[in-house]
């Protein structure tokens, strides 16, 4: 199990981007937001860019954005190891998919509560990461959407039927009871539980489980 930290409800960034970096957190979830994919706006790509510069963490980058060609480019240049876009979108997934490729980073696909897996069918041979959103994406905070278990266990399911090995990272509300319910999947994705809590480590470390994996 590993853990990607994610910061979208915090003003003071670089501050807890240094805090992480004393932390063994697997990857900073970087969510990037246009205002019309998602109504909330994040900075422009050169302000994201100096934050990242704070720390030496892969980047697990999460584009809730309409039209996300020119945002793979300018991220595909930082640390990056995940580069997620959404597949409700209306574009050209394939294309998306062969340019994130084409830069040498994994691929992601984000999928929102609503969707079902069914819309990931076409991408499942190409793409190394489904990234399950538990809130409707576009702010920190929310409530875990319970459902997501049973989308997650279907997604499981498929994945051994077609012997198919795709990372489960799993997005929005998630703390440290229903963490509990989420042993099935490889990544967490946390921003309040872990930015809220005195100790940074210690709850990274029981995100995790307990146990560093
Ligand atoms: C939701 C974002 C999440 C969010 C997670 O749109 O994609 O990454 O920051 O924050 P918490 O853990 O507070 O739900
Ligand atoms: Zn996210």
């Amino acid at each position: 199990m590993k853990v990607s930290a994610s910061f979208l409800s915090s003003y003071y960034v670089e501050d807890d981007i240094m805090k992480l970096n004393e932390t063994d957190v697997d990857f900073i979830h970087v969510d990037v937001m246009d205002g019309k994919f998602v109504p909330n706006k994040t900075l422009p790509f050169r302000s994201m860019k100096n934050i990242y510069k704070y720390t030496s963490k892969r980047l697990d980058v999460h584009l809730m954005v309409a039209k996300p060609k020119k945002l793979i480019k300018k991220y595909a240049q930082l640390n990056t190891e995940f580069l997620t876009i959404h597949v409700e979108l209306d574009e050209d997934i394939q294309s998306l998919i062969d340019l994130i490729h084409n830069y040498g980073i994994k691929c992601g696909l984000a999928i929102k509560p609503d969707t079902p897996i069914e819309a990931l069918d076409p991408y499942l041979d190409q793409i190394e990461m489904v990234l399950f959103m538990s809130v409707e994406p576009g702010a920190g905070g929310q409530s875990f959407i319970p459902e997501t278990l049973i989308k997650i266990k279907e997604f499981k399911k498929k994945m051994k039927e077609k012997k198919l090995n795709i990372i489960v990272n799993v997005d929005g509300g998630i703390n440290l009871e229903n963490c509990k319910k989420l042993r099935q999947a490889d990544i967490l994705v946390s921003g309040s539980c872990i930015i809220n809590s005195d100790n940074f480590q210690e709850t990274i470390t029981k995100l995790r489980g307990g146990k560093n994996e």
